[in-house]
């Protein structure tokens, strides 16, 4: 059966040492077994899915570039650059894909500088909170959209 939408899933820093790092805030799970069950979870929604990870902000701008015209919906993790880069919101607004901010952590109950996202405005919505789950939920918006 042809896939109905196409998703790319993007993991910001730090987010490639997922299992290893802060395991009581964002989880034992290997970044690769996060990555296995979206994989598993786009499958049975006939979600087409490439993810990519990078630890660099213009990677992942010209990732986000080159989403145009080939993917119907974006799953953004952006790690730490949630809280200030304007190049990456800029790039989200850019680029007119919807997109939907995930973050494993609920980071509104952290550090006060977390609960401030500048690509929250240019996402179609934001899920935060519930692990791995995060991006299962954002997978499954984007394919009934
Ligand atoms: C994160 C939350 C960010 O504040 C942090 O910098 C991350 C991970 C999350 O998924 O909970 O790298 O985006």
């Amino acid at each position: 059966m042809k896939a109905s939408k196409k998703v790319l899933v993007i993991h910001g820093p730090n987010l490639n040492l997922l299992g290893e790092r802060e395991p009581g805030v964002y989880g034992d799970q290997s970044f690769e077994n996060v990555n296995k069950s979206i994989i598993e979870k786009a499958e049975k929604l006939n979600v087409e899915c490439e993810i990519f990870q990078s630890n660099h902000e213009g990677e992942i701008i010209d990732k986000l570039h080159s989403a145009r015209h080939i993917f119907d919906g974006i799953v953004i993790n952006a790690g730490a650059y949630t809280h200030y880069s304007y190049a990456i919101r800029d790039a989200i607004s850019a680029i007119k894909i919807p997109c939907i901010e995930v973050h494993i952590s609920n980071v509104f109950a952290r550090e006060e500088f977390r609960s401030k996202s500048v690509i929250a405005p240019v996402c179609i919505g934001s899920i935060c909170g519930f692990g791995i789950e995060s991006y299962i939920l954002a997978l499954q918006v984007l394919s009934n959209r």
